[in-house]
């Protein structure tokens, strides 16, 4: 198979292929630092012919003049003098060929931006390779960038057992390193495609099986490579397209952008998020501009639109069909790998790139550190580098987001610290609401009409001035047995007072509504705009609702404006699990109720609630009582 045939410019290994001929296969190389990548590629590129000519010639003469053995990684090094000097054309690509398709290694190995380059998705491969060393067995790197692999949605691995000549061809010892190394892959849910014992010094099971391991029956590297598949271009995905730019011809604006997935034609109705403004697809246009414009476009192209009507788009909109828009949220949760040089800590700020999206970010909570290694999981205050961790993130403004697990192209993410790629990872919504549907208006052609009588009036006959009390805590933190007792004493002393109680709301209003994230926030957004329509009646309303998002409860404070008071009615987990009033933490607990909060649902606490009552710590009298005085202190004109 060593008929150097490939015709290369000089100095580059390997020649980008015409494309459309042959299929490519995008694949990258990991692994421990010293476990022989180099020499892997260096003898993968000799022994499938795709070596320059004369390549391999001049490296041995030129090691014989200086007295050294000939090493197939000094082919790689070679090329990466080259590639530092800038002689070769592309920087961190190379290509090889087998008999049966075209190759492209992202990346090259021992390159030092290697895991950025993977995270921030410069470089999405449809396969890798993970080299262990046979001798040293599997490393902490190993089990990284195993996980790395993982967590970045790479699902054809091959696990390449190397220097198998220095363990005397060894079995025994091959078994031992392919059973602890499939075990921690197992661990997240990995399966390799194979594992090969190889020595890649010589050419053993690389490209051609190797006679020095009979007991081994599977494919050498090569056929290993040969029987995965490119990753298809999402075509028939939901379209999303990523604006770059905004180009102003003549009195044409082109939109220029990429699209990730999914098929955008003239005519299509597009809604750019987040703004949510649309508009229809006029022409698609194509660089450079005397070639034919298309009526259709699809995964991968960079293209350009012009739409019917002169809607504001900016980079970083994301375009969509109306009927499977991406999400819009200012909170989510990442699964990041953390690469940053000072940890990540709550409460810092980062910022956040999404395509071609940027906004800044803050870190609302650490769920979960995970550690590469054992698997195992923590809680701590920080993230290390090279950690793996579960992050809540949350946005000043509503951002476009997909999860990773519907979209991969715009579900993956990048964290910026000052001007360094510091880590990046992929999105999950699990436990919490798209909320679209709440920001979206939908009625046209309405008109505010304007009251007679004034706020002022009716607090003077009142006597006291309208608002909302808001309570928000766990199920069974005694917001409605607070809620009962404060109507009460307020009704006595001549307020006009009524509460609105998640349970009994539930069953007139908000029927329909069950304890999905999306129906408890259109359940808060429902309530909220009730509680402001009461405030502005001059009573004041007293709301006794979970109301685990901050999100939800701003926008109720938004619809009341000032009249709006958050209360929050603090009590642990352990404690209401402890109360149980109507015996559903133990339902809960036993997986018969679904999204429950604190348990399988999200409870985000307040951050400057306008009064904190402890339940756990003080009791009932003590907190009504506080509850009263602020009332009175708040209301009373
Ligand atoms: S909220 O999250 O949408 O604000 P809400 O206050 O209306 O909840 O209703 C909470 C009450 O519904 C709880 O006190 C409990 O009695 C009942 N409930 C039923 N299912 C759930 C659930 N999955 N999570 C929390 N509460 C639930």
């Amino acid at each position: 198979m060593n008929d150097t045939t490939a015709t290369s410019a000089p100095g580059q290994i390997g020649k980008p292929p015409l494309r459309g001929m042959r299929d490519l296969l995008r694949i990258v190389i990991v692994g421990h630092v010293d476990h022989g990548k180099s020499t892997l590629v260096g003898r993968i590129f000799y022994d499938t012919g795709s070596l320059p000519e004369g390549k391999y010639e001049s490296i041995k003469a030129m090691s014989e003049r200086r007295g050294m053995p000939f090493e197939w990684a000094f082919l790689m090094d070679a090329m990466q003098a080259e590639r530092d000097q800038g002689i070769t054309i592309d920087t961190s690509q190379i290509w090889f060929k087998s008999e049966r398709r075209d190759y492209v290694i992202i990346d090259a190995p021992g390159h030092k931006e290697f895991l950025k380059n993977m995270i921030t998705g410069a470089s999405q491969a449809d396969a890798a390779v993970l080299v262990i060393d046979a001798e040293e067995g599997v490393k902490e790197q190993s089990r990284r960038h195993g996980y790395l692999l993982h967590l970045l949605g790479v699902r054809q691995v091959a696990v390449v057992v190397n220097k198998m000549d220095l363990v005397g061809w060894s079995e025994k010892r091959f078994r031992e390193v392919e059973a602890e190394y499939r075990a921690y892959l197992k661990g997240i849910g990995v399966e390799p495609a194979h594992v090969i014992p190889v020595s890649a010094r010589e050419g053993a099971n690389v490209a051609a099986r190797a006679a020095e391991m009979p007991w081994y029956k599977g494919p050498s590297i090569v056929e290993a490579l040969d029987g995965f598949n490119p990753v298809a271009p999402s075509k028939d995905l939901p379209l999303r397209f990523a604006v770059q730019d905004v180009y102003k011809f003549d009195e044409r604006r082109i939109i220029a952008g990429r699209i990730e997935s999914g098929t955008l034609k003239i005519g299509d109705r597009l809604v750019f998020s987040p703004s949510n403004k649309m508009a229809r697809v006029n022409s698609i246009e194509v660089w450079p501009a005397d070639r034919a414009k298309p009526s259709t476009a699809g995964a991968g192209q960079s293209v350009g639109v012009t739409l019917d009507e002169q809607i504001f788009v900016e980079r970083g909109d994301i375009a969509s069909h109306e009927a499977d828009a991406p999400i819009e949220t200012d909170v989510f949760r990442g699964r990041i790998f953390w690469l940053g040089k000072e940890p990540l800590t709550k409460g810092a700020r980062y910022k956040l790139k999404l395509n071609t999206f940027e906004a800044p970010v803050q870190v609302q909570a650490i769920e979960k550190v995970i550690d590469t290694g054992d698997l195992s999981a923590a809680t701590p205050d920080r993230v290390e580098r090279n950690q793996v961790a579960e992050i809540v993130f949350r946005a000043r403004r509503i951002i476009a987001l997909d999860p990773y697990s519907d979209l991969p192209r715009t579900g993956r993410f990048v964290l910026v610290d000052k001007f360094d790629i510091a880590g990046g990872g992929i999105i999950s919504m699990e436990g919490y609401a798209d909320q679209r549907s709440l920001i979206t208006a939908r009625s046209t052609n309405i008109t505010r009409v304007e009251h007679a009588v004034s706020r002022e009036e009716r607090w003077r006959r009142n006597g006291h001035k309208g608002g909302v009390i808001w309570m928000t805590g766990l199920s069974g933190a005694g917001k409605s047995t607070l809620a009962v007792a404060l109507e009460k004493r307020l009704h006595d002393e001549g307020f006009h007072v009524y509460i609105l109680d998640g349970d009994n709301v539930r069953h007139g209003l908000n029927a329909n509504l069950g304890f999905s994230p999306e129906d408890r926030s259109e359940n808060i957004r429902r309530v909220g705009e009730v509680a402001a329509l009461f405030a502005r009646a001059g009573v004041i309303a007293i709301s006794a609702f979970i109301s685990p998002y901050r999100s939800d409860r701003d926008r109720a404070r938004t619809a009341a404006g000032e009249d709006f008071h958050e209360i929050y009615v603090k009590a642990d987990l352990a404690t209401c699990e402890t109360r149980d009033p109507k015996g559903l933490y133990a339902k809960a607990r036993k997986g018969e109720i679904a999204d429950f909060t604190g348990i399988s649902a999200p409870y985000e606490e307040p951050e400057t609630p306008e009064l904190t009552v402890d339940t756990a710590q003080r009791s009932a009298t003590q907190c009504v009582d506080d509850l009263v005085a602020y009332v009175k202190q708040r209301f009373r004109i």
